[in-house]
């Protein structure tokens, strides 16, 4: 077997060299980097299989290294080297998919073993778990707020199906119910917690595009493909993927997602072998899926493969109890954000928003919490503080005036980009909806390709994928 390549990439002349002769001596072939120029051109020069990372650099930082390394090869062991003060930078890296942190001053001897260990994929020592577990938290069954008998039961499926070697979970309900949430849970409360959790949402690309997203493609697939790339089911290996809005998928993709679910096997776009990997898929819809079968929009045996395991986010105005709690819930929250702590709700508040219908569930009552504790004068919530709710615009109704019929639109004195004006208008849209497109266009009367092709022109896709 070939030494293993190792970049090792420190601005300090003494460390590299010091890792270096460690390295060598213990079989390793390491390329040496004294900058984030350097190294980026190394690995391009070299095909490196693991990395040792220092953060301070001259020309920027060690993080920005592992991200790009990560984007070309999302399974380099990549070790942090840190200064001991530094558990910010830890935390980030660890986010960012670092294997392993060394603090300095370091032994050059336990560096080498934990490359060792993170090239064999028995990494993690105990700190490293721990912070890893850490950071899961926030995923834990406690994040889904709620205690009325719907919500125990949704629960209680979640934790059943998140212990069990069942691998497909499709989750169904009314938009802003909380699916997201939950396919997050279920991932972080599985034994596949340590390993990616990866989405994507299905309606966000084009056809061509989603397909190689999730099963990458080789080289020269197709014309900008000038190099191989893994696709989400390959770099989640072992994790979970989330494919929302898969009512949104064409025939074509529908085929090739079961085949992948029946043989946990795939081909990339342009390549021949048959890869295999172990993914749990979650699904999710809002839409009605049985009723796309009976138009023939959706394959019935994807429906039947993606159904065995099928939890449905009840509506918010099912679960009224939920209410209560979920409001002192986005309170505390919004409180502490926006600096008026110790904010209440009035119980004829509470009342008034027991008793509305919340066509927007979960997402619609943040909001209407978020905006109220923004805008309140006193430090208690009163139904007049929520007086938003019965002007919220109807998503289905026609569009009405920015500012009013009287035509409270003005045209600056100096006139203005149009351009920008439209771009701002798409951005609300998008903060409205949470970041879904499809009904971000459709509050703006436009095609969700419409939507598409402004965000690139505007610059707005850059975090559509994941
Ligand atoms: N039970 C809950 N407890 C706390 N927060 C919740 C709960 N349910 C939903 N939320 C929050 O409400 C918002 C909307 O939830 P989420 O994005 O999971 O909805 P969704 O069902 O995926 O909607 P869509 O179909 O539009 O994608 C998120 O900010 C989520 O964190
Ligand atoms: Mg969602």
């Amino acid at each position: 077997m070939p030494a293993r390549r190792v970049l090792v990439l420190d601005d300090e002349k003494l460390v590299r060299w010091s890792l270096s002769e460690r390295l060598k001596a213990d079989g390793f072939e390491p390329v040496e980097a004294a900058s984030v120029a350097e190294a980026m051109s190394a690995a391009a020069r070299a095909n490196i299989d693991a990395a040792i990372l220092d953060y301070h650099l001259p020309d920027g930082d060690g993080i920005a290294v592992l991200k790009r390394l990560r984007q070309d090869d999302p399974d380099l062991p990549v070790i942090m080297l840190t200064a001991h003060t530094d558990v910010d930078i830890v935390v980030e890296a660890v986010k960012a998919g670092a294997s392993d942190y060394v603090a300095k001053p370091f032994d050059v001897h336990d560096v080498s073993l934990r490359l060792t260990r993170a090239l064999d994929g028995t990494g993690d020592h105990r700190e490293l778990r721990r912070l890893k577990e850490d950071l899961a938290r926030p995923f834990g069954f406690d994040s889904i707020v709620g205690d009325s008998e719907p919500t125990r039961q949704v629960k209680a499926l979640a934790r059943k199906v998140a212990q069990s070697p069942a691998s497909t979970v499709l989750l169904t309900g009314e938009s802003g119910t909380g699916k997201d949430l939950l396919a997050k849970v279920i991932h972080y409360a599985s034994s596949r917690s340590r390993r990616p959790f990866l989405n994507i949402t299905c309606s966000a690309l084009p056809e061509t595009l989603l397909e190689s997203e999730l099963f990458g493609h080789e080289r020269g697939a197709f014309t900008d493909a000038r190099q191989m790339k893994r696709g989400l089911f390959e770099q989640a290996d072992q994790g979970t993927v989330f494919l929302d809005e898969i009512g949104e998928t064409v025939p074509t993709l529908q085929a090739k997602l079961l085949r992948f679910l029946e043989e946990k096997a795939f081909r990339r776009v342009g390549g021949g072998g048959d890869i295999s990997v172990d993914v749990r898929v979650i699904a999710a819809t809002n839409r009605d899926l049985e009723q796309n079968v009976r138009d023939g929009k959706f394959r019935e045996d994807l429906y039947f493969r993606l159904n065995v395991f099928r939890i449905t986010m009840p509506a918010l105005r099912e679960r009224p109890d939920d209410i209560g709690p979920l409001i002192r819930h986005f309170l505390a929250g919004f409180s502490k954000e926006f600096r008026r702590p110790g904010t209440k709700i009035s119980p004829a508040a509470e009342k008034m928003l027991r008793a509305y219908s919340w066509p927007g569930n979960v997402r619609e009552l943040r909001n209407v919490v978020e905006r109220a504790v923004l805008l309140a004068e006193s430090d208690t919530l009163e139904p007049s503080d929520f007086e938003s709710l019965h002007t919220l615009p109807n998503l289905r109704a026609p569009a009405a005036p920015v500012a009013g019929a009287t035509g409270g639109i003005q045209l600056p004195e100096g006139g203005l980009d149009l351009d920008d004006v439209e771009k701002r208008f798409i951005e609300l849209a998008l903060e409205r909806t949470n970041g879904n497109q499809t009904r971000a266009a459709a509050l703006l009367g436009l095609h969700r390709d419409q939507i598409r092709y402004r965000m690139e022109k505007y610059g707005l896709l850059k975090s559509d994928v994941r």
